[in-house]
């Protein structure tokens, strides 16, 4: 879910509505707004897309110049009008990412005097205690942190009160939340992003801290609610990236710049002072062990990959495990395992909770990040920033790539380090993952024949990706892109498993997606796919020139890729499974940009 808060001096509601255009990509199952009018408190709520919100504001519009805002996506409670956030009980409104936990025990505790619920949601709760305490004589401030005091989970809240045209208070407990400073202006952000028109002077909020907030002043509390100063700095964002640049989609632009993206992360830790001290000096392989690794969706994907570069290169043992499991396995861990943790956003609550099990268990805690002020990223000993610029795009792409291409230059690092190849298998190797970006653009020409082939794979329901060593994991994230935005079924395989199973799925209503470069295991490959030829199953053959002519007669449909060499061949393969997803979900006019049930970063667990 995404906050925006402003004490502006103007009519707010528009500015609301930006800030929330810009969190839209945390969930969009609902969105509202409340602000105060010459004292009076009134929010406007509406189901769906953001757009609902701004269509309902035309025809019935928002008084006042205080306000907060939320789009949601739903956990407790389903994606209706009344569940949507601000929350409003008598003369408190609320809006909240997180969950509370304990939200029954104090719906028990407000039943008992007389006060019932009038949404399923948790963040309501909050807004009756909020208001409970009011009602005993508190005044807002008071009664605002009474209200947190009794809250147990996670939160970032953002109250505002009726009768008090300038006053804010937020509150940050497990979910981030930024103050943005204005002239004569406050702002309260989930991001940088949110208040990125309005400011670029921000104050990140810690774990506990509550800001009580006024036009011409901030006073921000710590856990035991005594007064604290936190850092104000100026962070740089570029409005231009986080516009669709004249594309259709975002994820058609975020595909488009990859050449870029990967070029940008790759120079920054090889021909920048500061990257290239970052990975020389940030981490000892010769330290540890064996690398535990945990992310969630995409990054978790991006994990697996290069679990094959750092056993083979480097010779590292790697485990992998997705964040929502790994902390209840309880893995022993101890000061010789590196604890690694990929995200994009650095917000995922799955992720992050994860790392903290990590804390005091592992020798070392390092992230690799998009958002460099995530809490991910702030709570590591290291965090590696990717550089891929805002991803507005639900389904990841950009920042696919660019985890891979830090985890590639990694990978080299640690080889380098544990003396695990020679000096002219390393140069290879660094030559080989240097081309990569060049390669990445060569196969986004290739966009037609995906296209072509999208249209046929749109008329089914249920499609197979096949590939061998780090093309496996390929295989699954490409299922993972077209399931998330086409809604076909999709499963990845590791090609040699398919017959121990899923080849009893094999007929002609079943394409199979098969990655497979003219490399070492090419042959091997090719055996598995004549396996479900030989069955009457529907071959997509994604393989470069030399691949197509020695193993494509008789497969359904051919998609040429440029000739990828070496362990980083896989980045370059990212290309066409984004593409495919892309165009099969475009053929079949779903929502791109923000496929149903998705949030970008989810920051609950
Ligand atoms: C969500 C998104 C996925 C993403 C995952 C991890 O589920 O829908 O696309 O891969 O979160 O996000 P992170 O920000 O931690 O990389």
């Amino acid at each position: 879910c995404g906050i925006v808060g402003v004490l502006g001096s103007h009519h707010v509601s528009p500015l609301l509505v930006e800030g929330l255009k810009r969190l839209e990509y945390r969930g969009y199952d609902s969105a509202g707004i409340a602000t105060v009018d010459n004292g009076k408190l009134s929010r406007r709520r509406a189901l769906g897309k953001l757009v609902n919100l701004s269509d309902a504001l035309v025809h019935d519009p928002l008084p006042g110049k205080s306000g907060i805002g939320h789009t949601r996506w739903a956990t407790h409670g389903a994606a209706t009008t009344e569940n949507a956030h601000p929350h409003q009980r008598g003369r408190v409104a609320v809006v909240h990412n997180g969950i509370i936990e304990n939200y029954r025990a104090l719906r028990e505790f407000l039943k008992e005097r007389g006060i019932t619920p009038e949404s399923e949601t948790d963040t309501e709760t909050v807004a009756m205690l909020c208001n409970w305490h009011l009602d005993q004589g508190l005044d807002p401030v008071e009664a605002a942190k009474e209200t947190v005091k009794r809250l147990e989970g996670a939160y970032a809240l953002c109250f505002l009160f009726e009768g008090e045209d300038d006053l804010m208070i937020a509150a940050r407990k497990g979910s981030p939340l930024a103050i943005g400073w204005g002239a004569g202006e406050m702002y309260v952000g989930s991001d940088a992003l949110a208040l990125a028109p309005m400011t670029n002077e921000l104050t990140y909020l810690e774990e506990g801290d509550i800001a009580i907030l006024r036009r011409a002043r901030a006073d921000i509390l710590d856990e035991n609610h005594a007064p604290v100063t936190r850092p104000r700095r100026t962070v740089s964002l570029d409005a231009s990236s986080t516009d669709k640049g004249g594309h259709r989609h975002y994820m058609s632009k975020e595909i488009a710049e990859q050449p870029t993206t990967l070029a940008n992360a790759l120079k920054y830790y090889t021909e920048n002072r500061e990257g290239q001290h970052l990975l020389e000096h940030g981490v000892d392989f010769t330290a540890f062990d064996r690398i535990v690794m945990v992310a969630c969706g995409t990054a978790s994907l991006a994990c697996f990959v290069s679990k094959y570069w750092f056993e083979q290169i480097a010779r590292i043992p790697v485990e992998i495990d997705v964040a929502s499991e790994f902390r209840y396995r309880e893995p022993p861990l101890n000061s010789r395992t590196l604890a690694l943790f990929v995200s994009q956003s650095g917000e995922t609550a799955d992720t992050l909770a994860a790392l903290r099990y990590c804390k005091g268990k592992a020798g070392m805690i390092l992230s690799i990040v998009n958002a460099t002020e995530s809490s991910i990223a702030r709570e590591s000993d290291l965090a590696l920033p990717i550089l891929a610029g805002p991803e507005i795009g639900v389904a990841s792409t950009k920042a696919f790539t660019s985890q891979l291409a830090v985890l590639a230059a990694l990978t080299l690092q640690a080889a380098r380090q544990c003396g695990t190849v020679t000096a002219a298998r390393a140069q290879e190797l660094s030559d080989q993952l240097r081309a990569v970006p060049g390669l990445v653009a060569d196969a986004l020409t290739i966009a037609p024949q995906i296209h072509r082939v999208a249209q046929q794979l749109a008329r089914f329901d249920d499609v197979l990706f096949l590939g061998r060593g780090a093309f496996y994991p390929m295989a699954l994230e490409g299922a993972l892109k077209l399931k998330e935005i086409s809604y076909i079924h999709a499963e990845g395989y590791a090609s040699g498993e398919l017959k121990h199973g899923p080849i009893a799925l094999i007929d002609e209503d079943m394409p199979v997606v098969v990655l497979v470069p003219h490399d070492a295991m090419f042959d091997k490959t090719i055996s598995n796919m004549q396996e479900v030829m030989a069955r009457g199953g529907k071959i997509i053959m994604i393989s470069d020139a030399r691949g197509l002519s020695e193993g494509g007669d008789g497969v359904w449909q051919r998609i040429e890729m440029p000739a990828a060499a070496g362990p980083f061949a896989p980045i370059v393969y990212a290309v066409p499974i984004q593409q495919l997803a892309y165009w099969t979900a475009v053929e079949k006019g779903t929502d791109v940009d923000q496929p149903r049930n998705l949030a970008k970063s989810v920051t609950v667990e």
